[in-house]
């Protein structure tokens, strides 16, 4: 067997050659390179995969939350509160505007962001909160978008990581006032490049967006506010068009993956993460936590399996956040995820007889 690699865009790009190679001959002979038509049909086309009113591309997914928070009226010191179980982008997003994360711990199973946590975080200067649907799979939509309409909090969703998943047979990105997406190129959907976007179902907010993105600008040289250069360029948008034609068939084959290694993995030194049943997953990745997990990801390397780590330090004990005071203690589970989590070879193109070998040389550990 060959080594089998944590993840490899190569064998994609290998099937979608073609239409890739004549969506970007269009774009040359367009010669449109920077928002345009191919942005707006790439727009229209994943608001409508999303099933909400409007999506904005921009130029990546750190700038899609920084966008939406600022459209939604996030201000210098506002306190946000966002999971320490995340990629650091989601807070990152908040310091851009100068306001201040407040980093929540997840909960034991689910490993997502704790309802219960986020009650105890709420302070009389808490504006937002910003849930995370991580590894491809919904947050406790309803559990937290209760406490913040209780607490009258404005609710983003980070859904960088779940690009098809439903709550309760609804799309991510309807629940808060505005959703945010990554199409960093390994994201179940991904470009050749960097790109992202904000969907939501408010008009203003929409408008904004679109006005924050290209300078505070809608017609050419008037700037109504001081804006970003937050664009998407016109060719990643076009092989996003591609590319989402076949995201339904892409993240299907994740869940089959996902199911072959939760049926035939029989290694009870292995946990993986709860799924709950109104929760459809597109399983951006599929997270296990062991005790011995640096002995364990010796023992897959020596077998010729990658894996990755999602995350190893918590957002809340990164250097960046140092000035903020937390310390090793505070958010217990996310601080035991770190160091027990390690994700399996996770996407669409994986062999079975790959995954045969994976799930025999785990059984043998
Ligand atoms: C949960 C989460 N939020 C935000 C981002 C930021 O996206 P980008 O890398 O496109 O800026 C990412 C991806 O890297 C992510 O995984």
């Amino acid at each position: 067997m060959d080594f089998i690699p944590f993840l490899d865009l190569s064998r994609q790009y290998q099937k979608i050659k073609q239409e890739l190679l004549k969506a970007s001959e269009e774009v040359f002979e367009a010669s449109t390179f920077s928002l345009g038509s191919d942005v707006e049909k790439f727009e229209e086309q994943f608001a409508s995969f999303c099933k909400v009113k409007h999506a904005v591309g921009v130029d990546n997914g750190t700038s899609a939350i920084v966008l939406a928070l600022k459209s939604c009226g996030i201000k210098e010191n506002d306190e946000v509160i966002v999971p320490a179980n995340s990629f650091i982008a989601t807070a990152a997003a908040v310091s851009h505007i100068g306001g201040v994360p407040v980093f929540v711990d997840c909960t034991t199973d689910t490993w997502q962001i704790s309802p219960e946590d986020v009650k105890r975080k709420i302070t009389s200067k808490t504006k937002a909160i910003i849930g995370v649907h991580l590894y491809g799979m919904p947050f406790d939509v309803e559990g937290i978008r209760k406490i913040a309409e209780e607490n009258k909090l404005l609710l983003i969703e980070d859904c960088a990581q779940a690009q098809g998943a439903t709550y309760n047979g609804v799309s991510v990105g309807n629940f808060g006032k505005a959703g945010t997406f990554s199409f960093y190129p390994v994201k179940n959907l991904g470009a050749y490049g960097e790109a992202g976007a904000v969907v939501t179902n408010d008009d203003e907010v929409s408008e904004r967006v679109k006005r924050l993105r290209n300078h505070g600008s809608v017609e050419k040289y008037v700037h109504e506010e001081i804006g970003f250069n937050m664009r998407i360029d016109a060719l990643q948008a076009a092989f996003l068009s591609v590319k989402l034609k076949h995201l339904n068939e892409w993240n299907f084959r994740r869940r089959e993956i996902a199911e072959f290694y939760i049926g035939t993995i029989k290694n009870p030194k292995l946990t993986f993460q709860y799924v709950p049943e109104n929760c459809h997953s597109v399983y951006h990745l599929f997270v296990a936590t062991i005790k011995d997990r640096d002995g364990f990801r010796d023992y897959l390397n020596q077998h010729k399996i990658g894996s990755g780590l999602h995350y190893p330090i918590p957002c809340h004990l990164q250097k960046a956040y140092s000035s903020l005071g937390y310390s090793k203690g505070d958010l217990p589970n996310s601080e035991y995820l770190a160091e027990h989590c390690l994700s399996l070879p996770m996407f669409p193109e994986l062999r079975q007889s790959e995954l045969e070998y994976i799930a025999q040389v785990i059984n043998k550990y």
